[in-house]
């Protein structure tokens, strides 16, 4: 089992005070106003937290995937929509530090890091959710430049992002093995955000449509080689897979941390409603559930560093488990908290609608299962 050293249990807890006094104070009126807290991401970006992916030769601030885990678990603890922004500038970037040159590294490493531009992972289309490879996105290459046509949909954070790495077909005939990746800038003519999607939960967390009109993209923002996009799209997913769970492990957290607190101070029928077992069992129950999330969470994230080839087994396995406990567990806190957890005026009922994303975005879990049990027959 993977256990946190001494450096890196004192960059969780560094977070994790951070989180509790800027974060968690501002979480209920992101979710109301449902506005990008830009004055987080500036705290996040002074912090070194967006360029936790981002090795140092490209500008960034890397010391193993598991300090990106830690991070966004910590953040989500107290608002899962803050912990978007430093998971999603990860997301977004991997595809360029898995495929592409040196000089796509060197170019826009720096501007991650720094938190100067937003970076969003396009991969999702209308017709292509869970069947990723059925994309009608198109490059067609014209001397020096691609002209890119199609659409993008559910992009996280990006009506906002500067620049999106997206995926597109440059060889339709090759199926999967004619999918490419691209560098797309917001400036590059014809490309336009079309929709801001209106959602249940991460209201802070802006997620659009996003549009590509004969957009001219210059050859070098190829991604790596020509055809090797899905693949590159795979093996960032299931590195961001454990950035997912470790949200979820945040948000399960954060809930049961609620949830123990109320209970101590509720008082029903004589005593505080703590002491009735029926209630800490079930915290009993929802901690135990956050332990063994978190145990595999960690474990994946190792993984990741270590390029073990088991990676997009155990990514798949703690996203679909760490995901369906952080479900379980703000409906269990929720349900402690009683008439309380269903107002808006306590946090249970926005963690609850934060946490179901978790069990939907980056595959879902049915798709996990598909991962997992693929792996498992191979
Ligand atoms: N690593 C490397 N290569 C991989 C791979 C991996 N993990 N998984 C697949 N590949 C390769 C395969 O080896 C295969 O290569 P060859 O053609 O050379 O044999 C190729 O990719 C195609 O693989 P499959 O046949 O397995 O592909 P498939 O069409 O059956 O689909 C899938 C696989 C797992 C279902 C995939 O489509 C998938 O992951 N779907 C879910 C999509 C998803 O997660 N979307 C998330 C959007 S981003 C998001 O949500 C972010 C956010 O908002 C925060």
């Amino acid at each position: 089992m993977y256990a946190l050293n001494d450096e890196q249990s004192l960059f969780a807890a560094q977070v994790r005070r951070m989180a509790a006094e800027k974060v968690a104070p501002r979480s209920a009126e992101i979710d109301k106003q449902g506005e990008f807290p830009w004055d987080l991401k500036k705290i996040f970006q002074d912090m070194g937290l967006l360029g936790l992916s981002v090795p140092e030769e490209y500008g960034g601030f890397s010391r193993g995937h598991i300090y990106l885990c830690l991070a966004v678990e910590e953040i989500a603890r107290a608002c899962v929509s803050s912990s978007l922004i430093v998971q999603v500038q990860s997301l977004g970037w991997e595809p360029i530090l898995i495929g592409g040159s040196e000089r796509l590294k060197k170019k826009y490493g720096p501007l991650v890091a720094s938190g100067e531009k937003l970076v969003a992972f396009g991969l999702t289309e209308p017709s292509a959710g869970s069947d990723a490879a059925a994309m009608k996105s198109k490059a067609v290459r014209k001397g020096d430049r691609y002209i890119l046509n199609g659409s993008k949909c559910f992009i996280s954070n990006g009506p906002l992002a500067d620049v999106i790495t997206v995926f597109a077909m440059t060889d339709a005939a090759k199926g999967v093995r004619g999918i490419s990746a691209f560098v797309v800038e917001k400036e590059f003519k014809g490309y336009s955000v079309s929709k801001w999607e209106s959602k249940m939960g991460i209201k802070g967390s802006p997620t659009g449509e996003l549009v590509f009109e004969d957009v001219e993209v210059p050859a070098e923002s190829l991604v790596g080689e020509e055809g090797r996009g899905f693949v590159y799209a795979m093996q960032t997913l299931d590195t961001s897979r454990p950035v997912i769970a470790s949200q979820a492990v945040g948000v399960a957290q954060g809930a049961l941390d609620r949830a123990v607190k109320y209970a101590k101070e509720r008082v029903q029928f004589g005593k505080p409603i703590a002491q009735f077992q029926g209630i800490s069992w079930m915290l009993a129950e929802m901690a135990t559930q956050v332990e063994a999330a978190r145990a595999l969470t960690y474990q994946a994230a190792d993984m990741v560093d270590r390029k073990d080839p088991r990676t997009s087994y155990m990514s798949a396995c703690c996203k679909m488990f760490a995901s369906d406990v952080a479900m379980r567990v703000t409906t269990d806190a929720l349900q402690i908290a009683g008439g309380y957890g269903y107002m808006t005026d306590f946090p249970f009922e926005r963690m609850m609608r934060d946490a179901k994303i978790t069990q939907i975005y980056e595959g879902t879990n049915q798709i996990m299962k598909l991962v997992i049990s693929r792996e498992m027959l191979k």
